[in-house]
């Protein structure tokens, strides 16, 4: 058993909070249930790259719960919440991750993980199977499949499916509804501002807040704060979704007029320099900047570090920079997702529905991998269904039943007016 960690002492405090997370977990604690009887993934290698939060934890236990051996590594340099790797490591979880790694420990550690000689990889922002593909190919004879966690890496895997440079199957469960409707929305939405009011506790109401990006991320922050009382601005680029902002309620504009006006913003687009030195220059004294997408390339750093006179470490993740126009900026979490490296990322609720997809696909690919071609997959449909009802059962709701004459109705065309 190998693992690396900061401080394996710290297992006590991560034990208590994987506990309160299967508190509120109860759909991945179904499916534990289960996989603990079956063992549907019995001698099955699974390496995972994703942020290792008490989340994590819950869905690494179900796995191996399942019979799979699992090595996991953090999928950012600063997300992984250190007591909770030391609890997993001390549970016999072969774990590689800490928090405030350089680029070469986090590529030390997916090696790590990829040592595995995986059959199934989970990733969070496609990096385990990018280093696959690229530095570690003698290991692709092995794996069945993969599954990817977020908006960002399933466009990096669609671009490599188009140039034919996938090669195995991989499921896209951040395009599934129980997932993206929920965790991009709602986790996203709270677990942003969270993060940027346990970095700045400044005042939400009345703050011209602007949001950068309107895919279900961007939606999820925006109704957040305008929930908080602040006057929400949009900046996006897509018409469709421009006009949906538009109709939500929200101003809209293009990032141009947005930045003379901010008091905060945040990125959440999956692109890159979307905060940039033209918009650097013109922003008010005293904005806050923030990135909510995977990479921490939507704010442009390196024109940040061009433009300053002075930097310096206002508070626990705030970067302030007094720029050569006299201006400060002020930056969080070295631009890195906010909501995971300023607070503990989304609620147990929300990941609940994401890992019980990630529980059931990999049970799926171990079933179905032989019959299945070496591109971007959607997370079958039963599957979908089944954790939306196991979640409303959980919560006491129950749907309304059609009647067989309704369902017969709609199953027809005959029928007119
Ligand atoms: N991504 C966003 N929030 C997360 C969490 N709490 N755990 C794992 N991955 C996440």
């Amino acid at each position: 058993m190998e693992y690396k960690v900061k401080n394996i002492d710290l297992a006590e405090d991560g034990r208590k909070k994987i506990e309160w997370a299967e508190m509120h977990m109860p759909v991945l604690m179904k499916v534990r249930e289960r996989f603990s009887k079956e063992k549907p993934l019995n001698g099955i290698r699974i390496s995972a790259c994703l942020h290792v939060t008490k989340e994590t934890a819950v869905l690494v236990k179900t796995l191996v719960a399942g019979g799979a051996s699992v090595r996991l590594a953090g999928s950012n340099p600063l997300s992984t919440q250190d007591d909770v790797a030391a609890a997993l490591a001390a549970e016999g979880i072969e774990v590689f991750a800490w928090r405030n790694q350089n680029n070469e420990e986090y590529y030390y550690c997916l090696n790590k993980c990829l040592d595995l000689k995986p059959n199934i990889t989970l990733d969070d922002g496609a990096d385990l199977i990018n280093t696959l593909h690229t530095k570690r190919t003698e290991l692709l004879e092995e794996v069945m499949g993969g599954q990817e966690e977020t908006t960002t890496g399933v466009i990096r895997l669609r671009a490599m499916a188009k140039d034919g440079a996938l090669r195995y199957p991989v499921i896209a469960v951040n395009d599934t509804p129980t997932k993206r409707m929920f965790d991009n929305f709602y986790g996203t939405g709270q677990s942003t501002i969270d993060g940027i009011l346990r970095a700045t506790n400044v005042l939400m109401a009345g703050s011209n807040f602007v949001v950068i990006g309107y895919g279900f991320c961007g939606k999820g922050i925006a109704n957040r704060a305008r929930g908080m009382s602040a006057r929400v601005i949009v900046v996006e680029s897509n018409p469709v979704e421009a006009l949906r902002a538009s109709m939500d309620g929200f101003q809209v504009m293009p990032m141009k007029e947005a930045y003379k006006v901010g008091n905060i913003f945040v990125s959440a687009t999956g692109d890159k320099n979307v905060m940039r030195e033209e918009h650097f220059e013109l922003m008010k004294d005293g904005a806050i900047l923030a990135n909510s997408g995977h990479f921490n390339v939507e704010i442009a750093i390196p024109d940040l570090e061009k433009m300053k006179k002075s930097k310096k470490t206002v508070r626990k993740d705030v970067e302030e920079y007094s720029l050569k126009n006299g201006k400060r900026l002020f930056l969080l979490a070295e631009g890195r997702l906010v909501n995971l490296a300023s607070a503990e990322g989304h609620p147990s609720e929300v990941m609940d529905l994401s890992f019980a997809n990630q529980s059931l696909c990999s049970e799926y690919l171990v079933k179905n991998h032989a019959e299945l071609e070496k591109r971007v997959y959607d997370v079958p449909k039963e599957i979908d269904e089944w954790i939306a009802k196991l979640k409303l059962d959980s919560l006491g709701i129950k749907t309304e039943p059609l009647t067989e004459d309704q369902k017969k109705y709609l199953a027809s065309w005959k029928e007119g007016t």
